[in-house]
């Protein structure tokens, strides 16, 4: 083991000189300590900023088989963790970071705080608790169940839109939805086909058929109809007579 120190910058080689020395000369990052050990035949490069300096860039760096490290070096910057972060937010904070240093935070107005309102600086560069974010309290645009649509052009915090389905379509869930606190409340409602009684070929012609307003068109429909779906007339006798015994027997009493 060898040290070498040049100001706020120590090297500590945990290898021979000669293995160290095959890598290429790493250039030196102030206010920080480099260790070097090797690992499974590798040799490996790592940096630790001194206390009161955080750490920006790659910490570990391997010398390669073309003997140089395989990323740039790092650099130590005032402050013992990372600068405190909080998009549509504020923090408090004085100058650099020191050790055990608490922050609180606090989301700008219409905006809510998900995750700790405070967090501390370890020994070991990190805070804990992770920072929070700030979330809007308004929803983006909701989206549309299939055969369906809603109504409603607001989308912000209390804001309620409403649902419909196309015609043929039922609506399942909530017909409702209001925006709280950058969510809408229930899930997005779907859009279920009416399942019709199935319809026999003749019983579509014989709708057609009532449908027309005038009786010559109404019987070319309903011929057409029937040649369309390949029915003949004996087809068509026997589906009336069964129409007529099911009359008949309706009427009863
Ligand atoms: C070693 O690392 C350098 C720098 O990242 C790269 O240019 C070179 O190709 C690498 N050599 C090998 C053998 O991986
Ligand atoms: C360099 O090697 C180290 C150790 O294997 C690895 O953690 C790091 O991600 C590598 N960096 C790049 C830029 O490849
Ligand atoms: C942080 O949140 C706690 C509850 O989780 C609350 O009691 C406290 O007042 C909050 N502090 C600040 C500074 O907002
Ligand atoms: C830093 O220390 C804390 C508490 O000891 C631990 O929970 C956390 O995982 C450590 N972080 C890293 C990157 O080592």
């Amino acid at each position: 083991m060898f040290f070498q120190f040049v100001c706020c910058f120590m090297v500590v080689w945990l290898i021979p000189a000669s293995d160290a020395e095959s890598c290429t000369a790493l250039p030196p990052v102030d206010n920080s300590i480099f260790f070097a050990k090797e690992v499974e035949g590798q040799i490996l490069g790592t940096y630790l900023c001194i206390r009161g300096f955080h750490l920006v860039g790659e910490k570990t760096l391997f010398c390669n088989a073309s003997k140089q490290w395989n990323a740039s070096t790092p650099t130590c910057h005032l402050g013992h963790c990372p600068d405190p972060v909080l998009v549509n937010g504020e923090f408090s904070s004085s100058g650099p970071v020191n050790v055990r240093d608490k922050i609180t935070f606090k989301c700008n107005e219409h905006y809510l705080l998900k995750g700790s309102n405070w967090s501390q600086c370890l020994e070991n560069h990190t805070w804990v608790p992770p920072f929070p974010v700030c979330k809007s309290r308004d929803c983006g645009p909701p989206e549309n169940p299939a055969h369906g649509y809603f109504e409603g052009r607001d989308f912000n915090s209390g804001s309620t839109i409403t649902y419909y389905c196309e015609e043929r379509y039922r609506l399942v869930g909530a017909q409702d939805r209001q925006c709280v606190d950058g969510e809408w409340d229930s899930g997005l409602p779907v859009c279920e086909s009416i399942q019709e009684a199935p319809q026999t070929e003749f019983e579509k012609a014989l709708l057609a058929f009532q449908e027309s307003k005038e009786l010559c068109q109404a019987i070319e429909i309903f011929m057409q109809r029937l040649k369309e779906n390949g029915l003949t007339m004996e087809k068509l006798k026997y589906f009336l007579g069964m129409k007529k015994a099911e009359l008949e027997e309706k009427m009863l009493p």
